[in-house]
């Protein structure tokens, strides 16, 4: 994962990230509240020989002092030291609970013994430290005091008296509300990655390019109109009509040394906008003035003529079983001329019908007529009719929905084709996010396009493709 990868998956998630640091900062702030107020006092003590008179001797004392400290620090959470400090106190506790509110340590190699007491009461807790120590002195004499009658050897004296704290040491809001801000950051950053990993979408042109070398021939940005649920494929404007010229343009290039003919618009899967790319391809290379005819060969979920309006009842199907003559099924659009076959009635057998004699038949016959069929298939992975169809046609044009398809669906479906031995042009990205991270700005605005901003918007309309006062159905007449 490189530093671009990571900045991305970042924005991508910077909503997720936020929320969940926010959220830790507000338990923290509320676990903050709710512990108790406890003052903590410290005081400490030095251990040292006594009658050490010489250098040797002093030396000796301090290896002594060392030795012995660690079994002080020990020593102080026992009974002997503690109870003495109750009795003293009146803190009506056992030496177990009073040994839980004081800590009794000693920093490597050196002779000083820290005391601290934990209490509610800021005076009790500096009485507590002071107190301990005390009677740490009174039994440490006790316990080295020589079986001869001699004067103890060893000797603790404060280096320091514990004093009342002024400010509480818990809770501490500002540490905690940091550690939960830090806390609740990991969390947002670790599911942003763990989202990122199990998401095996196709997001980005780079998930695209990683995956298949064929041609990326387009790009094309969600329009406004997409947000209606159910809505038709519709014509684009702007830089949606800006990216078909360029597919047109491409589709030249890449038709140079292959016949290009008839081409199968499909895609992986289910509403990736096969039916939008064909339906505005045909429009782009009408408008370029060559003969093209728009097939709805989509006898599944045929959505050509609710898109252009046109009579639906009749088409594809009808012109196959012989119930009418391909002339009278053939229906003109647009101000363009543009030519479409519907689907005409949805048969039970869609895939024996695409796949069958009539069916190359019917297609050889447009060819007389027309320069160039877009056939709007089915998606690939759920039927065989896409599969069935790169039979009697040229070429394949596979349409990515951004978002809507993963990494193994369209290898799965780019396996398939190259199965069927199909000719695949190459890809076109649909639905790129003209805003965030995984916009592509080249798409939205290219040399010589307005920017989306500059173009009038279609007030009451159903977006930009579709001005207000034309209904869906009706002949769209847009610039390109
Ligand atoms: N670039 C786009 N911006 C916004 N909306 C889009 C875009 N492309 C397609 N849509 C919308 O997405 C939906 C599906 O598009 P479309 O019908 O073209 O997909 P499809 O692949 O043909 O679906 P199906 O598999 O059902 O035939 C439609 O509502 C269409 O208006
Ligand atoms: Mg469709």
């Amino acid at each position: 994962m490189d530093a671009r990868e990571q900045l991305l998956i970042l924005r991508r998630n910077w909503r997720l990230i936020t929320v969940l640091a926010l959220l830790g900062t507000l338990v923290a702030g509320v676990a903050s509240l709710l512990t108790p107020t406890s003052y903590t006092a410290s005081t400490s003590l030095f251990v040292s020989t006594q009658n050490s008179e010489t250098s040797a001797e002093l030396q000796q004392g301090s290896v002594f002092a060392l030795a012995r400290v660690q079994s002080y620090v020990d020593v102080t959470s026992k009974p002997t030291v503690l109870q003495p400090v109750i009795d003293k106190l009146h803190l009506g506790m056992t030496p177990e609970a009073l040994a839980a509110k004081i800590k009794v340590s000693t920093a490597r190699n050196t002779v000083i013994i820290d005391i601290e007491a934990r209490d509610g009461s800021a005076q009790r807790s500096a009485d507590i430290a002071n107190a301990v120590a005390a009677s740490l002195v009174t039994a440490v004499a006790d316990l080295e005091r020589p079986t001869n009658g001699t004067p103890t050897p060893i000797r603790l004296s404060p280096v320091d008296y514990a004093s009342s704290p002024t400010e509480p040491s818990n809770p501490n809001v500002k540490l905690d509300l940091a550690l939960g801000l830090l806390y609740g950051l990991a969390a947002g950053i670790g599911a942003a990655v763990l989202r990122h990993v199990l998401d095996r979408n196709i997001r980005t042109e780079s998930d695209l390019r990683k995956m298949t070398d064929l041609p990326l021939l387009a790009g094309i940005t969600e329009q406004a109109s997409g947000r209606l649920s159910g809505a038709a494929p519709f014509v684009l404007a702007g830089t949606g009509a800006e990216a078909f010229r360029k597919l047109r343009t491409n589709l030249q290039f890449a038709g140079v040394n292959r016949p290009m003919r008839s081409i199968v618009v499909t895609s992986a899967s289910a509403g990736e906008g096969k039916s939008t790319v064909a339906l505005n391809l045909a429009l782009t290379v009408a408008k370029g003035g060559q003969k093209v005819i728009l097939v709805d060969a989509d006898l599944r979920l045929p959505s050509v003529a609710a898109a252009t309006g046109i009579e639906g009842g009749i088409g594809l199907t009808t012109v196959l079983v012989g119930s009418s003559s391909l002339e009278d099924s053939i229906q003109y659009w647009s101000d363009d001329g543009l030519a479409v076959l519907a689907s005409g009635p949805l048969p039970p057998n869609p895939s024996e019908l695409l796949g069958s004699a009539a069916m190359s038949r019917l297609l050889e016959e447009l060819q007389m007529t027309f320069d160039l069929i877009i056939v709007d298939a089915p998606p690939i992975l759920p039927v065989t009719d896409a599969s069935v169809l790169t039979r009697s046609t040229d070429s394949v044009l596979l349409v990515v929905g951004t978002k809507r398809v993963s990494q193994h669906s369209l290898a799965k479906a780019i396996d398939q084709l190259n199965f069927v031995d199909a000719s695949i042009l190459g890809v076109v990205q649909n639905r790129i996010p003209r805003r965030g991270p995984d916009a592509n700005t080249a798409y939205v605005a290219g040399y010589g396009v307005p920017r989306p901003e500059a173009i009038p918007p279609a007030r009451g309309g159903d977006g930009p493709g579709r001005p207000s006062h034309v209904r869906r159905g009706e002949v769209v007449s847009v610039e390109i």
